[in-house]
């Protein structure tokens, strides 16, 4: 959850001499971001230094990312019609760089697993037809609602994007996989299943069996059964569910990755600790939990807090 980004004074340093998508499109960049990232915290597993939405570049919609702003998206897709104007994408012609980048952080870290990631179709949609962040996703919901069968056709073509992007990253090396459908909390659980699920499941389903998929979203207390469905041998919860209640709905068969509230890493340390062991205490010492945060970090962090926070982890998980 932006393991390296802007709360570390080592990316911050790199960020001053390179654009965002000049990092994440350079492999040895990206992988120097990804390796000091992991040497730093002693984290136990390397998620790759990309973006969900690197698949739009080749799409040619004029993407680029402001400071402070997020991403933004110069030609969204509002209509049926835009829809034609989209270039086809050859994931991996145009995102090979990528797999560059897996590659060079396994020489630099053999025994540390890598996650490769994607974004899931429905994300992936909302940033494309927004143009950007959404609070309430309405050019989104209005094109789904409005417009089905063009919904259906960008929604079919983003997961096989998705599934061409995952699949090389697998072949890269990438351990296993996340799919980030982090805005999906938005919808009604009906909605989901009818408009996203199929999509997501294709998508998921294209890399079954080679590397183990986690399946995050934020805000889906609503959603978790239907993710489950949809695939993924894990799912990524954010810190509105909570991990125990979640995983009985789910079952033991599933793996689980959560969930603290990264504004936690704003307390002091006993509160921190306090919030670490709850999390641990809800997994119960299940196998399959992978201790992670909600969601992203943010930039105004503590790194010391952060490390502090994996040695805890470490220590209270080894008893
Ligand atoms: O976690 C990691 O270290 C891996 C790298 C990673 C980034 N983005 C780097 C990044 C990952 C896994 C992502 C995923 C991503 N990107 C998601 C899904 C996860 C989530 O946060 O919900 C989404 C929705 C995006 C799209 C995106 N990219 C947004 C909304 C932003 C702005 C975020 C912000 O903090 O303002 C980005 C930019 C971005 N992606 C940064 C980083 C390190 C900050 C860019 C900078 O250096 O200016």
């Amino acid at each position: 959850m932006r393991q390296a980004g802007r709360y570390m004074p080592e990316y911050r340093a790199i960020r001053e001499r390179h654009g965002f998508l000049a990092l994440c499109t350079n492999p040895e960049l990206a992988a120097e971001v990804t390796v000091t990232a992991v040497k730093r915290l002693g984290v136990d597993a390397a998620i790759i230094f990309a973006d969900i939405l690197l698949p739009l570049i080749p799409m040619n919609v004029g993407l680029s990312y402001e400071a402070g702003d997020g991403p933004a998206i110069a030609r969204p897709i509002r209509t049926g019609a835009d829809l034609d104007s989209l270039a086809p994408v050859d994931a991996a012609a145009s995102l090979g760089f990528v797999s560059d980048s897996i590659r060079l952080v396994r020489r630099e870290l053999p025994a540390c697993p890598i996650i490769g990631f994607a974004g899931a179709p429905f994300t992936l949609a909302s940033y494309l037809i927004e143009g950007g962040a959404s609070r309430d996703f309405r050019y989104t919901k209005s094109l789904m609602y409005r417009e089905p069968a063009a919904w259906d056709r960008l929604m079919t073509a983003l997961a096989r994007i998705t599934a061409d992007y995952l699949a090389m990253q697998a072949a890269a090396g990438a351990d296993l996989i996340q799919l980030f459908d982090s805005w999906v909390g938005a919808l009604a659980p009906a909605d989901y299943r009818r408009f996203v699920m199929p999509h997501t499941r294709a998508a998921l389903a294209s890399i079954k069996g080679r590397v183990p998929a986690i399946h995050f979203g934020t805000g889906t207390a609503g959603l978790i059964e239907a993710m489950r469905e949809a695939g993924g041998d894990i799912i990524g919860l954010d810190w509105r569910v909570d991990l125990r209640d979640a995983w009985d709905r789910l079952g033991p068969e599933v793996g689980i990755q959560g969930n603290l509230d990264p504004m936690v890493l704003l307390a002091d340390r006993d509160e921190l600790r306090r919030q670490v062991r709850a999390i641990l205490d809800r997994a119960g010492g299940r196998p399959g939990h992978i201790f992670n945060l909600g969601h992203g970090i943010l930039p105004q962090t503590p790194v010391d807090n952060v490390i502090a926070m994996v040695e805890m982890v470490h220590e209270m998980s080894r008893r």
